[in-house]
């Protein structure tokens, strides 16, 4: 008998769970997912659907788990208008973090949003792994897109796009350029202690909410002024000489920088003749190992 009970709980239960979706942690007084934790729940507008699912497995590890729906989509949420355009998603995220959102409209990505260009970044893109204004990571979780080990990955959602880049004339090749070089090199090669994570980040030389393009004059990279109060944040007292000498995101060619540029690739033809050398020895060496043996 007591085994029946049992597995009729632990039906229902089961019954619950795939009626409601996944086990809810997060707050939800009002209990609004009994609608909106669904999948399927859309609705329809000119311009196509909108997915009015919240995904609770994001819901229950977000920054905002603690707040409850209404405070973010007061209590009567079928009443006010929402757009649910990229720009109503950071006005909201912006009536509460209005310091981060003004910097934001004043940076060159804020600056295009409220022109209407949804190709820029804004608040969910730096975020939330899956662009979730429901799955808002806090910045210190090693997992969250804006964890300093992270950062350069999140701005190649759309600064590795060659294409998109291209589209706005911007024809450095800026992440792979990063990834080579020193401060690349030592954040991929640190662990996730913040200790190890200490070399630079593209925030660190452009800003965080308040990037700027790099020809604008109050960008932290525009200009040798600038850029050597930038690198002397961490480089003390050494800012200016390690400026003038700074490629940025540019490769060395015969035209531009020619020393830097043949000494690559002086160091290359080095390298390479040092290793097949070293390979040619070994290989030689090893034959005439196994002739011997197999003579005997
Ligand atoms: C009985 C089911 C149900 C419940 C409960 C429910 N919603 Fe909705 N909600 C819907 C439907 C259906 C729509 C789409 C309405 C439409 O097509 O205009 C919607 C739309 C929305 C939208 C999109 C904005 C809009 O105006 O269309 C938001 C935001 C929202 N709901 C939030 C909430 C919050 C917050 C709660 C809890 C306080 C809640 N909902 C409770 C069914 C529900
Ligand atoms: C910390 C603030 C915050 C909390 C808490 C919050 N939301 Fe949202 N929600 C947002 C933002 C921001 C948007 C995007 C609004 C826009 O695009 O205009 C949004 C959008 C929505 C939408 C539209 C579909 C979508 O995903 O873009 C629904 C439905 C919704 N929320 C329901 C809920 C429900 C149900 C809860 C509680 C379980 C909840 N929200 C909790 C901030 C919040
Ligand atoms: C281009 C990427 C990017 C965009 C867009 C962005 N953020 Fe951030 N945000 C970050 C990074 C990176 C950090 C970590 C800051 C640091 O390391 O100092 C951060 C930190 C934060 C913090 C923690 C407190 C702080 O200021 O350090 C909050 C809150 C925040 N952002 C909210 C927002 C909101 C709201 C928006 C939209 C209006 C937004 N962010 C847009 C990248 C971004
Ligand atoms: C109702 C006010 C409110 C709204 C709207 C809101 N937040 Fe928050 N946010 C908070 C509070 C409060 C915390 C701190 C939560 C905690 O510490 O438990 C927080 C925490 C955060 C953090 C973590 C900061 C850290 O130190 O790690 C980020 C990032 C963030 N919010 C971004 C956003 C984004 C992006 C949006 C829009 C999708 C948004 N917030 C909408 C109130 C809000
Ligand atoms: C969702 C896509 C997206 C993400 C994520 C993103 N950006 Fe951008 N960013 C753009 C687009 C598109 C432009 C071009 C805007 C224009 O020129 O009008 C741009 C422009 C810029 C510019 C100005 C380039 C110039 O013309 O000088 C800089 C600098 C920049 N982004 C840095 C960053 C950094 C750093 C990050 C990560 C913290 C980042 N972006 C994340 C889409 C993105
Ligand atoms: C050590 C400092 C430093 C770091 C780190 C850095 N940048 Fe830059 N960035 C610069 C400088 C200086 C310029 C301007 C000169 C140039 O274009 O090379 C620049 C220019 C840019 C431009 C404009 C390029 C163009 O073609 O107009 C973009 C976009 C950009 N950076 C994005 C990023 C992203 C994304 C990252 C991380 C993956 C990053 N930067 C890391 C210093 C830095
Ligand atoms: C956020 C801090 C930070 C900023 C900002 C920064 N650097 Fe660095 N940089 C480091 C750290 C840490 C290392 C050591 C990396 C390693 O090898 O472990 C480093 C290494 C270097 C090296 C390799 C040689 C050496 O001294 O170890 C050069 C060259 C360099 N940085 C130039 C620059 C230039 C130029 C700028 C400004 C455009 C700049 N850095 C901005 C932190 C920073």
């Amino acid at each position: 008998m007591r085994k029946v009970v049992l597995a009729g709980i632990v039906g229902l239960a089961a019954l619950g769970i795939w009626l409601v979706g996944a086990q809810v942690y997060a707050v939800d007084e009002s209990n609004c997912l009994q609608c909106h934790g669904k999948p399927g729940l859309k609705k329809k507008t000119p311009d196509g659907e909108i997915d009015l699912y919240v995904k609770v497995e994001s819901l229950n590890t977000a920054a905002h788990r603690f707040i409850d729906c209404t405070t973010c989509h007061t209590t009567n949420p079928h009443k006010v208008e929402t757009p649910l355009t990229k720009l109503s998603l950071a006005q909201k995220c912006g009536s509460c973090h209005q310091y981060e959102y003004k910097q934001h409209l004043q940076s060159i990505h804020g600056e295009q949003l409220a022109q209407g260009n949804t190709e820029v970044a804004t608040c969910v893109d730096c975020h939330s792994p899956e662009r979730d204004p429901h799955g808002v990571m806090r910045v210190l979780e090693y997992k969250a897109p804006a964890y300093k080990k992270n950062i350069a990955g999140t701005c190649a959602r759309c600064h590795g796009d060659e294409q998109l880049m291209k589209s706005y004339g911007i024809l450095e090749k800026v992440y792979e350029s990063y990834m080579r070089s020193f401060h690349g090199k030592a954040l991929q090669l640190g662990t996730y202690e913040l200790a190890q994570l200490d070399a630079a980040t593209c925030t660190n030389c452009h800003g965080v909410h308040d990037i700027k393009r790099a020809s604008d004059p109050a960008s932290l990279v525009a200009g040798m002024d600038n850029l050597a109060k930038t690198c002397d944040q961490c480089h003390v007292g050494g800012g200016s000489g390690l400026a003038s000498g700074f490629l940025g995101h540019r490769e060395a060619s015969p035209d531009r920088i020619p020393v830097a540029h043949y000494t690559e690739v002086f160091l290359t033809i080095l390298t390479t003749s040092v290793v097949g050398l070293g390979v040619l020895v070994m290989g030689t060496a090893t034959i005439r190992y196994a002739a011997n043996r197999w003579r005997e």
